[in-house]
């Protein structure tokens, strides 16, 4: 015998059990239905294992998407102080550790935690670990053949996520039952991922692996520029850090980043300047600004000597190092893919969704939320924010 609920949440992540949640508070029958052995993996690994849940100032604007206003009714219907209101209720320990991004002050868990508590207040029935073989259509609504038998619902919400790290459970379930319904999608590709350069090009850069500072980065034009001052890692494959992460949603294959390793000066002024009264060599120089490693690995990638004097430097030279500097020009051959990759750009044409209730136009009762839509925050909380907002508009309509 099939079992009948009012609402079959798929995916029981961020989205999928805010959503759930929200809907049996409201008195609603509703089963939650995952894959996975194990609950919501992808919290429990966020944030380094704190999970950085929100961001104090999230807004359409820190969110990538064709229609960048769609996020708008939803991010403002729950807002990051209702998230925050919710943790402090469970008495979860936080703190903001940089430009609004708050993080559990011990675990991961305790969102994960707080989550199914409110699950279970709304007494949400569980199918986990559960596969989905098939949802049609019937008259009254959708059934589902699973692993578990098969189940009838008014309402379907798709929370199955992206496809970033399959090794946890990542699937493209979302987008084929998108297609299925005859829902557009905008390409899927990875974000908020590092970057890579053709092995040969990336040579002379070796041995600046493992080094760390603040940079300005960016790439693109007009509307789809992305400009972010933040921490730039150099890995043995390319580049990496929140510099690289923020701007890799942005970066367009074939198209080059421009980084200003030094924002705070005009290098070739300085140096052009400094001629007169710094008695140095170059190599000692660079070294009060940058660290150590990096001056002396970048003066001898870019075919400086560091034992050069400043003081016998022509002004051409010195303006080629300033400029390789303040506008280091690169063109990334790839990123690390979705293996690396923390969230996926694209996904559900917002187009084909009611930005109030995340509802598909073209079929009535079908849902989409979370990271299967064509929304993607920047780093910094700003993802989970937009999981729990489609979650609650969802929920609040089904
Ligand atoms: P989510 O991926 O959370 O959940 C989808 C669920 O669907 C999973 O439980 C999965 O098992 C299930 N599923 C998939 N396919 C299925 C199928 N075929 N059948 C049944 N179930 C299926 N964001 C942020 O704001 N702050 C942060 O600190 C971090 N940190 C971070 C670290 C790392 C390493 C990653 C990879 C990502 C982050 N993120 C983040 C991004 C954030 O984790 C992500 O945006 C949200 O989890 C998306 O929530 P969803 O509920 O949409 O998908």
């Amino acid at each position: 015998m099939p079992t009948q609920f009012d609402v079959a949440v798929i995916g029981a992540g961020a989205a999928g059990m805010m959503c759930a949640a929200v809907a049996g508070q409201r008195g609603r029958k509703v089963v939650l239905i995952d894959h996975a052995g194990k609950l919501a993996e992808k919290i429990r690994i966020s944030g380094g294992g704190r999970c950085n849940f929100t961001n104090l100032h999230a807004g359409p604007q820190n969110y990538l998407s064709r229609n960048p206003h769609f996020c708008r009714s939803a991010l403002s219907r729950y807002t990051a102080q209702d998230f925050l209101g919710l943790v402090k209720r469970y008495r979860i320990g936080y703190h903001e550790k940089h430009k609004g991004q708050l993080f559990c002050d011990d675990s991961a868990e305790q969102i994960i935690a707080m989550l199914k508590a409110e699950c279970d207040l709304g007494n949400v029935a569980w199918r986990m670990p559960c596969r989905i073989d098939a949802v049609g259509k019937t008259g009254a609504g959708f059934r589902l053949d699973t692993s578990a038998g098969e189940i009838l619902a008014r309402s379907v919400v798709v929370a199955s996520g992206g496809l970033s790290i399959p090794k946890i459970g990542a699937t493209d379930f979302a987008f084929r039952l998108a297609r299925q319904f005859g829902l557009k999608l905008v390409e899927p590709r990875p974000a908020l991922v590092p970057l890579t350069f053709e092995q040969s090009s990336w040579q002379p850069f070796l041995p600046l692996a493992g080094i760390a500072l603040e940079v300005e980065v960016e790439t693109g034009e007009k509307k789809e520029r992305g400009h972010f001052r933040e921490d730039l890692l150099f890995t043995h494959r390319g580049l990496s850090g929140p510099a690289i992460l923020q701007i890799s949603s942005f970066w367009q294959p074939g198209t080059p980043l421009t980084l200003n390793l030094l924002p705070a000066m005009d290098v070739a002024q300085v140096l052009i300047e400094g001629k007169k009264t710094l008695r140095k060599n170059l190599g000692n120089l660079l070294a009060q600004w940058l660290p150590a490693r990096l001056a002396e690995g970048w003066l001898a990638a870019n075919d400086f000597s560091a034992e050069a004097r400043l003081a016998d430097m022509p002004d051409k030279a010195l303006r080629r190092l300033g400029e390789s500097l303040n506008g280091w020009r690169i063109v990334p051959n790839g990123s690390e893919g979705y293996r690396k990759a923390e969230v996926t750009l694209g996904g559900v044409d917002t187009r084909e969704l009611s930005q109030q209730t995340m509802m598909a136009s073209k079929s009535e009762g079908l849902y989409f939320i979370g990271e299967a839509v064509d929304v993607t925050g920047w780093l910094g909380g700003y993802n989970f924010q937009w999981a729990w907002s489609s979650g609650v508009a969802a929920g609040l309509s089904v």
